[in-house]
């Protein structure tokens, strides 16, 4: 699955590297595979990166990030979707067995299987850029159209099936047909690519240049900010259900990464909330598309180099949104690579119900937790995350089963039969 989601600009491949390319290939230097010493998940290597720009703990959410993202924005952006029939907050569970099995004080996840009946928090951010695009030109005669490996493409496509406006959606050649199908329930034209996300972000920009659409992307390049921007804006919505949901701040966050933008907005957003007792935000990523890991390694945006063909396929992304990277570049404390295998796991985990009620997550749900469960068997890891027995972590489960099928092959049993057993 996931020949990956080489998200950026479309001249990433017009113009080769323009800037210093990473290729994780393997842990090494403070990368050390160790076996875990509780029975949760077996030993994986796991590359860590302490992000030498990271803020002072003093510091206050400054311009740079507000550039970005700002508490008005995200008001904005928080009114237009409450408003939005089917709106409802997501859980925020608490796992207490989890945390006691894996020694913490306290492990809270962030459930968005159920966002808007579309089944990952991405429902928040296309949507509503879609929203306030025709809150400034109208929909008369308007066509959106956007590369997608999934998530983003679902979420414009209602949107666009919302704001009764065209929607043409991308996907590159694996793209499996229950994401492709969910994508067209909502009327959508879906049109597959042969190649890769790549190609994909080529074909949409092409034909929006010949047929005069808009680009809805859920990563920023130069000169294309303002709707990713609304995008990113839509998940700050997430984030501050959270802080509304959680009696103090955590001392962790574990939040996956794909180009950046659920990140940065989980990370701004709580900056924002919590001030200097904000959390230690900790980004994950595959290791084999770790370009948000490679940015924190040079000090600017670079790209993953490789196939990007990991199980996790919303996190298949070779180059960091540029806007993303304004607030990680000093938001963010720490960025993780971990493999597919303990993503996987951490599905099995959480469907299992072995500790807490089971939790459905998707393939590119569960990489922040399985990168905490890592780093706590490590050490070392440990250590330099400052996990300890008084922790408090937040993770996200930033998606359901989105392609059922798809889960059913990774869990080993249907969705449907988690959701009976909770
Ligand atoms: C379920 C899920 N989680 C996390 C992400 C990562 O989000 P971002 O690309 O903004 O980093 C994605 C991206 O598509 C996703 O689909």
């Amino acid at each position: 699955m996931g020949a990956g989601r080489a998200h950026g600009t479309p001249p990433n491949r017009r113009h080769p590297t323009p800037v210093c390319a990473t290729l994780i290939r393997s842990p090494s230097g403070d990368a050390q595979p160790v076996p875990y010493t509780l029975p949760l998940l077996s030993a994986h290597p796991v590359t860590h990166i302490a992000n030498p720009r990271a803020a002072d703990p003093a510091r206050p959410i400054g311009p740079r990030e507000r550039a970005v993202l700002t508490v008005e924005g995200m008001t904005t952006a928080r009114d237009a979707i409450r408003a939005w029939e089917g709106y409802a907050p997501t859980p925020l569970r608490r796992l207490d067995g989890l945390a006691a099995a894996a020694g913490l004080a306290a492990l809270y996840l962030k459930d968005e299987s159920t966002r808007l009946g579309l089944g990952s928090f991405k429902a928040l951010g296309g949507a509503y850029a879609v929203e306030r695009l025709v809150g400034r030109r109208g929909a008369e005669g308007l066509t959106v159209c956007c590369a997608t490996d999934g998530n983003h493409g679902r979420s414009v496509a209602w949107g666009a099936h919302r704001q009764n406006c065209g929607c043409v959606i991308y996907v590159h050649g694996t793209v499996s047909p229950g994401r492709c199908e969910a994508i067209a329930r909502w009327g959508a034209d879906v049109r597959r690519v042969l190649g890769t996300y790549d190609d994909s972000v080529r074909a949409a920009a092409e034909d929006a240049v010949a047929h005069g659409w808009v680009v809805v992307s859920d990563t920023s390049y130069p000169g294309y900010m303002n709707i990713p921007r609304d995008v990113m804006q839509g998940y700050t919505v997430m984030a501050d259900e959270i802080v509304t949901q959680i009696d103090r701040p955590p001392t962790h966050i574990f939040v996956q990464g794909g180009v950046g933008g659920l990140a940065a907005a989980v990370t701004a957003q709580t900056w924002e909330a919590w001030g200097t007792d904000r959390p230690r935000i900790v980004v994950v990523e595959p290791d084999r598309a770790a370009c948000l890991l490679a940015s924190a390694r040079t000090g600017r945006p670079v790209m993953a180099l490789g196939a990007l063909d990991t199980v996790m396929s919303g996190l298949a992304c070779g180059a960091p949104s540029l806007l993303a990277w304004e607030v990680l570049d000093e938001g963010a404390h720490n960025f993780l690579a971990v493999p597919d295998a303990p993503a996987v796991e951490v599905m099995r985990l959480l469907a299992s119900g072995r500790y807490d009620a089971p939790v459905v997550a998707g393939d590119s749900a569960t990489a922040g937790l399985a990168g905490c469960l890592l780093a706590l068997a490590n050490p070392t890891l440990r250590g330099a995350l400052g996990l300890d027995r008084d922790s408090r972590v937040l993770a996200l489960s930033t998606e359901g089963a989105t392609d059922p099928d798809v889960y059913a092959e990774l869990v080993g049993r249907p969705a449907a039969s988690v959701v009976a057993a909770s």
